[in-house]
């Protein structure tokens, strides 16, 4: 083995640990209540800037990353391997790129396989799952791109706007990854 590569870096983001004046950032991009029906199924609600210096605290359960570009240092969004069941060398994976005119540039593509490498070859990891909404076609592209696979479906588990969608699961296991990879 030969310790060269920088896991934390790729061509047009990094992996960064939290820094303080990210939270006012975060908290400006939970405004825009797309960006919070795209992340996940709960209620949309906009957190303040105290309950986003509050969370993500580093924990042995999860290893959560903020996005910033090579270019010029600006904060653009997160990711995390979270609910990490050690024993089962399994995580969970949430992703986030907050403004619209920041999505669709590759920046959450590069974001996944910076990830995923850190998953596999630094945690150690055997597979990664992850649940998005059926309706969010950019994110299950972006996965599939990345190598996830649809595990299942459950059905009707979002009721927005009088229209029910699916939650949809995913994953990708080591060996797939390394296929593509390698
Ligand atoms: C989902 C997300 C991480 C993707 O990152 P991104 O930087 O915007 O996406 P990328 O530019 O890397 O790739 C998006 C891909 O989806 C494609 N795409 C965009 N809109 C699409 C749509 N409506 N339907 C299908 N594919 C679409 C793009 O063409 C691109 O594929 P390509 O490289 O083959 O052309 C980001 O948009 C995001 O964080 N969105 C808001 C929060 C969210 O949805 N998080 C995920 C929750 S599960």
């Amino acid at each position: 083995m030969t310790n060269t590569i920088n896991l934390f870096t790729g061509k047009l983001i990094k992996l960064t640990a939290p820094r303080n004046e990210d939270a006012a950032i975060m908290a400006a991009w939970e405004e825009d209540s797309v960006y919070l029906r795209n992340l996940d199924t709960d209620i949309a609600y906009p957190r303040s800037v105290a309950q986003l210096e509050e969370e993500n605290k580093p924990s042995s359960g999860s290893k959560y990353f903020r996005l910033r570009t090579i270019e010029d240092d600006s904060l653009i969004g997160f990711v995390v391997i979270h609910s990490i069941e050690w024993n089962n060398r399994s995580g969970l994976l949430a992703i986030g790129i907050g403004e619209q005119n920041n999505q669709n540039k590759g920046y959450g593509s590069e974001a996944l396989q910076l990830i995923l490498r850190y998953a596999f070859n630094e945690l150690n990891l055997n597979r990664v799952g992850l649940d998005v909404i059926g309706y969010n076609e950019r994110a299950i592209r972006a996965y599939e791109k990345a190598g996830f696979v649809v595990e299942g479906r459950v059905r009707s588990a979002v009721y927005r706007d009088g229209e029910y969608s699916d939650r949809m699961n995913m994953g990708i296991l080591r060996s797939e990854w390394e296929k593509i990879n390698n």
